[in-house]
């Protein structure tokens, strides 16, 4: 093996894992005395699950796919309220937001100051992330997305001082997710882990993080789908989700995240969905630069063996329907009028193309879109 490149890796403090675990933020949060939870529309029901004492604030409904504005809403609320402690409590949305609020609320700098790596300069509050959704392993990771209203970009943030203090990953918060959304979550899970096991920054440490993330989403995903109160397979999701988390810091995801990133921001699908739908496509054309990682993927997928990049596509899209996800772009209301300027922009992501094992040009991008419509 060659040396592995030098890496940072940046882990939550304390990780509660289990369920009843989202139970024990309120014993661990004792020492703080002003308490913002961030929440959703889906999750401001379940705040009373922490167990939280004392002055508890929360955040208006974040959205999915939030925008600068509703950070800047958040941001706003928070220097009103003046919390020690900064809780998330939903999705990847909410917990990037949280993540945010937690550093920008007392601050000079805004959130343009801080796009990119290092450099936010120090976080004003605790943070305690309780993931609800077993996808986006944003609570294990130290970066933030929102989308530009200017731009209609994402605008990514990343620094250590958004690492949370505390993470509870605990399967009853995730069992009221219906089971489009948990196959949709699972499959930005597994890609999570596949993206940064076949990427050219590519690691020993994370790969073996990501091996786990698969596996687990081999085993479980499909259960998650099917019974969404099996406890055994929350559990495995949200840990299959939570090792995908840690691939993103140290590595990233490549192609797959950045043609997936268009049909978000500009077609309006859920981040989960639109990794999904273009999960077979880019497995497949990446799978000749890296034959056996692709290999021991579909292995642990229980997908039939092949090399041939046609049938990987087939056989992986067969295996996303067969957890109940449309895999088609038009059935969720993608027209391919829209397809030549998405693939010109996710060409152009280059934080993440930089990272996929094959060259892919923009034909390359389109003709995925067009064999995913
Ligand atoms: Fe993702």
């Amino acid at each position: 093996m060659d040396t592995p490149r030098a890496i940072t890796l940046h882990l939550p403090r304390r990780i509660e894992i289990g369920a009843g675990s989202a139970a024990l933020v309120g014993d661990w949060a004792q020492g703080f005395s002003r308490i913002l939870v961030v929440v959703s529309r889906s999750t401001r029901n379940m705040v009373a699950r922490l167990n939280l004492k004392g002055d508890v604030r929360l955040s208006s409904d974040i959205p999915a796919e939030p925008k600068d504005t509703d950070l800047a809403t958040a941001i706003e609320a928070a220097r009103a309220y003046r919390p020690d402690l900064v809780v998330g409590l939903g999705g990847g949305s909410v917990m990037d937001v949280a993540k945010l609020v937690a550093v920008l609320w007392d601050s000079d700098q805004d959130l343009a100051d801080v796009v990119g790596p290092n450099r936010v300069a120090q976080k004003r509050s605790g943070l305690a992330q309780i993931a609800t959704t077993a996808g986006t392993g944003s609570e294990g990771g130290i970066r933030a997305l929102v989308t530009s209203t200017e731009t209609g970009m994402k605008l990514a943030v990343e620094s250590p001082h958004m690492a949370a203090d505390l993470v509870a990953l605990d399967p009853e918060v995730t069992m009221s997710v219906p089971p489009a959304l948990t196959a949709a979550t699972g499959v930005d899970a597994l890609a999570h882990s596949v993206e940064a096991l076949t990427n050219i920054r590519a690691h020993p440490l994370i790969d073996d993080y990501a091996r786990m993330g698969i596996k687990l989403a081999g085993q479980h995903l499909a259960h998650a789908c099917a019974d969404a109160t099996d406890a055994d397979a929350r559990t495995g999701m949200l840990l299959s989700s939570f090792y995908g988390g840690l691939c993103l810091g140290p590595v990233n995801t490549a192609a797959g995240h950045a043609l997936a990133y268009p049909l978000s921001t500009r077609g309006g699908l859920g981040h989960g969905l639109a990794v999904a739908l273009m999960f077979p496509h880019v497995l497949a054309f990446n799978a000749g630069a890296r034959p056996e990682k692709t290999a021991k993927t579909l292995a642990a997928l229980g997908i039939e063996p092949t090399v041939d990049p046609a049938q990987i596509a087939d056989r992986t899209s067969a295996w996303c329907k067969r957890l109940g996800l449309n895999m088609s772009l038009a059935a969720h209301g993608v027209r391919e009028s829209d397809l030549s300027d998405w693939a010109a922009e996710a060409h152009g992501i280059r934080r993440l193309m930089d990272n996929n094992p094959r060259d892919m040009r923009i034909d390359d991008v389109a003709a995925i879109y067009r064999a995913a419509l």
